[in-house]
């Protein structure tokens, strides 16, 4: 019980670097929560108009959900590590992002972190979700609605490739889902606006009503 609830803390407290928050200081720019979406992520700080930090952001997001993940396939086995704990950091290092420690609990919406566990999972899950991404965001120019498509399959991928692949384990099954219902629930205000025809387009630089 003790090492896969260290693992958890340390993926939770990884999971807190607010990347979005730590590389734009880093970098001089102003705080992504106060403009645009107010959201700390790698979309938001697009809108600085720095793409360089954006990537940095969304890099950084990505290795956090990833790392733990993938250090526990790794070398867990022998540490009596296996899919539950994987699961669980999956989900501490997402939930980290969302309500991160070191930040008043006032996170982002966990696109990049989902990510990077979905790839610590499983290459082909992460490319696959994130092509999802690229061709909605493509087509419709929406991050916010790309982000939603491809967490909506990525349940559905993980099913198809590891469940046909290899076994599809039930409790990484669970975390997958329970990422993209809290994803899906983190883009409320997204949605709201896409409805309302408000919501800010990938590459335009219109200042995002809140
Ligand atoms: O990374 C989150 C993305 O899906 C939406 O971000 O800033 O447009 O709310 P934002």
């Amino acid at each position: 019980v003790l090492y896969p609830l260290l693992a958890a803390v340390a993926a939770y407290l990884l999971g807190s670097l607010s990347f979005a928050v730590i590389v734009t200081r880093a970098m001089g720019l102003s705080d992504p929560r106060t403009y645009g979406s107010k959201n700390p992520g790698a979309t938001n700080v697009l809108r600085s108009g720095s793409r360089a930090a954006a990537i940095v952001t969304l890099l950084f997001d990505t290795v956090k959900g990833w790392l733990p993940v993938a250090l526990v396939l790794w070398f867990g086995a022998p540490h009596g590590l296996h899919d539950g704990t994987v699961a669980l950091v999956a989900i501490a290092a997402f939930l980290g992002h969302l309500w991160p420690v070191f930040f008043r609990f006032e996170g982002g919406k966990g696109v990049a972190t989902a990510l990077g566990v979905l790839l610590g999972i499983n290459v082909w899950l992460g490319l696959a979700s994130a092509a999802t991404w690229i061709a909605i965001a493509v087509f419709f120019r929406y991050s916010s609605l790309a982000s939603l498509v491809a967490a909506a399959f990525a349940p559905v991928y993980y099913l198809l490739v590891d469940g046909v692949v290899w076994q599809a384990q039930e409790p990484i099954a669970a975390a997958i889902g329970a990422m993209a219902l809290l994803l899906a629930w983190r883009h409320a205000p997204n949605i709201r606006r896409m409805i309302e025809g408000r919501e800010s387009r990938l590459g335009s630089r219109k200042p995002e009503p809140g």
